[in-house]
């Protein structure tokens, strides 16, 4: 079956290689059969040697230039992601896999149009200039009459090249389409195993596959023949030119050595502007790479997650306040998510948010984080506006452990680290403070590897509550005023649940907290619980307050809400 697969390929490779043999080789042929009474005239065989010296270096220098470009377009694409709002990660047109593939590719894709090609253009392109003022020197008649070849070699050559960009931005498309399958699969294998959908990805990823290569196989064939329509074009122009430099020669209007060096200048220019349609396609998408980078680095994030513009607040206490916030995520403009929120939490104060699944509680805790911006109205931090804050000292001023927490592909003691990164060594009696007020310390004593103990992709190697902890860990070592607890303890069985609280009471201490709670039993201390329904806190007030309230506390704490 190899074979089968293998004569497709060659068949196809063989469309374009075919018609561009045939159409250079009459022309090498010339021109060598020229060269050759050149040479016999001038001699200059001596010279080849240093030629290629030359020609070698160039290439060389090139192709050094070619390759440092790509590395930079890789470098500055990824850090043009990583400064992109969080809004631009919700669109699923960037989701991983596209946002993978086209790091990938598109990067490499722009060597197509630089280096060696761009060097190889500039001297085609200048040859046809020579070549034909030098013919025109020889003979007018018959350059002109070249010339007026030279709109259907443009238009072959650019039937080529639209041809080439129609194929190639489709392309792009699909690969990310793959790209998509295969980040999506293999990043949730187990998932994707426990389903049993191993056979479901594998056809269609395969599927994706499919499409791409039935259309370069349609490629190859239009490809071949639009390059082979565009090279007769040559054909019929020295058909013309022999016959007029026949008629020429018989009035005795030019010699015949003056049509031999006409026709050698012209060949000379027509090969190489052969040359450069054939290396077209190639060009064309890396003009088209070229152009997506660009206009993704240009792209001003709405938000910019890496900026340090803005200001500090020197002694920032941790108060918050949202003044008539009205809140829309931007991928889904029909739901208006947060209705006129008004929330104002004290320094030190410790706020509980409850509601119904969907009701806002974790917007709000992104609104905070200033994942998003508010559309309508204000978040105010110490009496500023969120806005104008330093976003990249704002939030490392904030702590904040969800229900799935994530940690790195890196040992224990470097994911708590990474919670701090003002200082680059944090000392290891820090973390292991950090670990002890988490409550995980004793755990990671016990491991054969201690600290040093890898956590396994997105820490698959540990168990909830002990991922749980080493987040509050992570929260704790950066000493944040604010502390934000989406569902912390959601996923977690009782007795975890019991070891999490703890380490989470303790880490409440002389902060700002908001904790989402599913368990009304976790919340019960909390200085102020808000009740949120549809975007909106309904009641607020402690514990037994809102109970008292028989209302919607009242209801959510009997379960009935739920
Ligand atoms: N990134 C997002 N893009 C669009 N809609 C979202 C996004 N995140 C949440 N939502 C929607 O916003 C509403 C509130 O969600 P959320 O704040 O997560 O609720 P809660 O945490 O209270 O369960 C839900 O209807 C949810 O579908
Ligand atoms: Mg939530």
């Amino acid at each position: 079956s190899i074979g089968v697969h293998q004569t497709e390929e060659i068949q196809s490779s063989f469309t374009r290689e075919h018609s561009s043999i045939i159409a250079n080789s009459p022309l090498s042929i010339i021109n060598t059969l020229y060269g050759k009474v050149n040479n016999s005239t001038t001699g200059e065989d001596a010279n080849i040697e240093e030629d290629i010296e030359i020609k070698k270096k160039k290439i060389f220098l090139f192709a050094c230039s070619s390759e440092a470009l790509t590395k930079r377009l890789r470098s500055k694409t990824f850090h043009a992601i990583l400064r992109q709002e969080i809004a631009y990660f919700d669109d699923p047109n960037n989701n991983t896999g596209a946002l993978c593939t086209r790091l990938a590719t598109e990067a490499s894709a722009v060597q197509g149009a630089t280096g060696i090609r761009i060097g190889l253009m500039l001297k085609n392109f200048a040859s046809l200039g020579v070549g034909i003022i030098l013919a025109f020197m020889f003979s007018w008649q018959l350059t002109l009459l070249i010339l007026g070849f030279i709109p259907f070699l443009v238009v072959g050559s650019f039937l080529e090249r639209y041809l080439a960009t129609g194929f190639a931005s489709k392309d792009k498309k699909l690969f990310e389409d793959v790209g998509k399958v295969t980040v999506e699969s293999i990043q949730n294998i187990r998932t994707v195993v426990q389903l049993t959908k191993e056979d479901y990805f594998y056809k269609k990823y395969c599927s994706f596959l499919e499409i791409p290569y039935r259309s370069s196989i349609k490629r190859a064939y239009v490809f071949g023949l639009s390059f082979a329509l565009a090279n007769s074009v040559l054909y019929f122009m020295l058909a013309a030119l022999f016959r007029l430099g026949a008629y020429l020669l018989i009035k005795n209007t030019v010699s015949f050595k003056d049509i031999l060096s006409c026709l050698g200048c012209i060949l000379f220019g027509a090969q190489s502007v052969g040359h450069t349609v054939s290396t077209s396609p190639d060009y064309t998408k890396a003009v088209n790479a070229a152009e997506k980078i660009f206009e993704f680095l240009n792209r001003k994030p709405i938000m910019d997650n890496s900026s340090r513009d803005g200001d500090d607040i020197p002694n920032f206490n941790g108060q918050l306040e949202f003044n008539g916030v009205d809140f829309i995520y931007p991928n889904r403009p029909e739901s208006i998510i947060l209705r006129n929120f008004k929330l104002k939490i004290q320094a030190g104060q410790q706020v509980a948010l409850v509601g119904t699944s969907g009701s806002g509680k974790s917007t709000v805790i992104q609104l905070i984080e200033r994942f998003y911006d508010a559309n309508i109205g204000q978040l105010l931090i110490d009496s500023k506006d969120i806005r104008n804050l330093n976003l990249q000292w704002y939030r490392s001023q904030i702590g904040i452990v969800s229900q799935e927490p994530v940690l790195f592909d890196m040992s224990i003691r470097e994911n708590i680290a990474y919670g701090n990164n003002s200082r680059n060594d944090i000392p290891m009696e820090e973390i292991i403070e950090a670990a002890k007020n988490a409550n995980i310390h004793d755990f990671i004593q016990k491991l054969p590897q201690g600290y040093e103990t890898n956590c396994g992709t997105k820490g698959t190697q540990l168990s909830g509550g002990e991922k749980q902890r080493i987040a509050i860990a992570r929260a704790l070592i950066r000493n944040p005023k604010i502390l934000l607890f989406d569902e912390a303890t959601s996923a977690l069985d009782s007795e975890n649940e019991k070891i999490v609280q703890q380490a989470l009471d303790h880490a409440k201490k002389n902060r700002t907290s908001i904790t989402i709670a599913h368990r009304l039993s976790t919340i019960q201390n909390a200085d102020m619980i808000c009740v949120l329904h549809n975007g909106d806190i309904v009641e607020s007030g402690t514990h037994q307050e809102l109970l008292a309230l028989h209302s919607h506390y009242y209801q959510l704490a009997l379960g009935k809400l739920r």
